[in-house]
């Protein structure tokens, strides 16, 4: 009964809280920008995101802002009324440190949505709100791409705040080295230029850190030559050949070094056609142009003997992530399932470790509920990456210099506690496996982890770097009013 009482106050003060900022906030915005409330028509679209229901902000408004001045209104009524805020651009966000915020305002980002290219013909100007497909698209038709992250899904800036995996960072680093500069509205509502002239000390932590400080509301991104067009080989093993997979792999890496190195994305996950009882191995290997490395690590991988390998060529920069299966209407990109990660990086696959974990994932993925679970198996070249100085900015040195990215990736549908359970248990039980075989100390990519990880874990161990980032932190935002995404505590 208390209960319930308790529950309907909530939304009555909910309800109460709507109409507020409504009649308050609604005035001060710009007029492209737009207000909803759980009453108005297209709420519930507003909120679908990715990894729901086991992530799910709380919000009593979704604004739209369309000019830096309104992120700067929504900022400072936000904490003139005491609520949280987040911005929210392509929703794919994952950590539980979401589930904090409650009764907020969500800053949905995506009329900011620009992509120009500047006349000096090395940079382009890009709305906080574009999409990873809306930049590729744009930058395209004039010949040149950014580096951004791979599934079309995400967003542009989310991924590089944090450091920014990419396809092309083996050539130009990653997605953060790549920023010139950026319109921040800080946790007060100031918006100022962030650059290496300008506020450098912020200019170095957004890159890399850069979910703790401020909503980016525009920004001046390195832009390059598109170039030659791609190449996908796909091969696809079964379970059995696992441990010559791996080994295979190794070899590889040692034989030849990182330079010219191709991409090589895979995951273990189920694939009834080839295999009726357990996962199997697929892997990509993506090239540009021509790669003189990439005869010789087929012909290592087609010795295993694949239940299949085929090859795409020719492929436009612009259609690669539709051709790799990462499109906006691919299953990875879809939103409404849970989804959680296990992720680690390290520099050498441990062949026992990824066959401990493997019979893991099978015995999950055997639960049909968890049939779409896969192992993410990523190495994208790290020569354009290790070109940059650590001390450049705030990306962990150990993400520069730990090349492979393995992550679990477990998704189910539903918000049944139990299910939430097990996957946890799963996945946890697949890190471990992989931390007790790799030599070196657990590391976790910002934008792959979940909320549990301790501040080293992410940011990187090296004291006098944490202690910089802290000193940052406390300077731009001591409320913590960004503390929602791997935040600096
Ligand atoms: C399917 C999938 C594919 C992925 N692929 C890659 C990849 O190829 N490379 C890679 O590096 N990572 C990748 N990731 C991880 C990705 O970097 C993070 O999930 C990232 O948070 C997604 O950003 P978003 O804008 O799409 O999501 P959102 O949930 O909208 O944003 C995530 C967080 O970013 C912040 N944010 C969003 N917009 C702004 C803004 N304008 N200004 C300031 N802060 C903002 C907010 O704190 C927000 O909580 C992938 C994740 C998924 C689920
Ligand atoms: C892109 O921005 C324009 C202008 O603000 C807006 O009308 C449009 O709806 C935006 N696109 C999306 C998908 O939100
Ligand atoms: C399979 O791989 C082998 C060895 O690299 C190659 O000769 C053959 O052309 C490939 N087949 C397809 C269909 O790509
Ligand atoms: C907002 O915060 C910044 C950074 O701490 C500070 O320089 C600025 O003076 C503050 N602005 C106001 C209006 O308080």
């Amino acid at each position: 009964m208390l209960l319930r009482i308790g529950l309907l106050l909530q939304v009555a003060s909910g309800r109460a809280v709507a109409s507020r900022i409504l009649r308050e906030l609604g005035p001060r915005l710009s007029g492209g920008a737009s207000i909803l409330v759980p009453s108005s028509p297209g709420w519930d679209q507003a909120l679908v995101r990715a990894a729901s229901p086991r992530i799910h902000p709380g919000f009593v408004a979704s604004v739209e802002p369309a000019t830096e001045q309104d992120v700067q209104e929504i900022i400072k009524y936000s904490n003139h009324i005491g609520v949280p805020f987040l911005a929210v651009t392509g929703a794919h966000g994952y950590t539980t440190m979401l589930n904090r915020v409650q009764g907020g305002i969500q800053v949905n980002m995506r009329r900011m949505n620009h992509t120009k290219m500047n006349a000096d013909g090395v940079t382009a100007t890009v709305g906080g709100g574009v999409m990873q497909h809306e930049i590729v698209r744009s930058l395209f038709e004039h010949g040149k791409l950014a580096v951004t992250g791979l599934c079309e899904c995400v967003s542009t800036i989310g991924p590089l705040l944090g450091g920014g995996h990419s396809i092309v960072q083996g050539r130009h680093g990653f997605a953060a080295d790549n920023l010139a500069s950026a319109r921040l509205v800080l946790a007060n509502g100031s918006a100022v230029t962030v650059s290496a002239e300008s506020n450098p000390d912020l200019f170095w932590a957004i890159r890399g850190a850069g979910h703790n400080f401020g909503i980016v509301t525009s920004f001046k991104l390195n832009v390059h030559d598109v170039g030659d067009t791609w190449t996908m080989l796909t091969f696809i093993f079964a379970q059995d050949k696992l441990e010559s997979f791996f080994s295979t792999w190794n070899q590889l890496e040692d034989e030849h070094g990182d330079v010219g190195r191709p991409v090589l994305l895979g995951f273990l996950g189920r694939n009834p056609a080839v295999d009726t009882s357990h996962p199997v191995i697929t892997l990509q290997i993506y090239y540009e142009g021509e790669n003189g490395m990439v005869d010789e690590y087929a012909s290592a991988f087609f010795a295993l003997g694949p239940v299949s390998n085929t090859t795409v060529g020719d492929i436009k920069y612009k259609d690669l992530y539709v051709t790799g299966g990462i499109d906006l209407n691919s299953p990875i990109c879809r939103k409404n399932e849970n989804i959680i990660g296990y992720p680690d990086s390290f520099d050498r696959w441990d062949v026992d470790a990824m066959r401990a974990g493997f019979d893991i994932l099978s015995e999950l993925t055997a639960d049909e509920k968890f049939a779409t679970s896969v192992w993410l198996l990523e190495s994208y070249g790290q020569e354009g990456v290790e070109a940059v100085p650590a001390a450049e900015n705030a990306v962990a040195p150990e993400e520069r210099s730990l090349h492979i990215l393995a992550a679990p990736a477990l998704w189910w549908a539903g918000d049944d506690e139990q299910d939430r359970e097990r996957a946890e248990l799963y996945g946890k039980r697949m890190q471990d496996a992989v931390r007790s075989g790799i030599s070196v100390l657990p590391h976790s990519y910002v934008n792959y982890a979940i909320g549990r990880e301790e501040l080293p874990e992410v940011y990187g161990r090296d004291a006098a770097r944490l202690a910089k980032l802290r000193r940052i932190k406390e300077a731009y935002d001591p409320r913590n009013r960004f503390g929602f995404y791997a935040p600096i505590r």
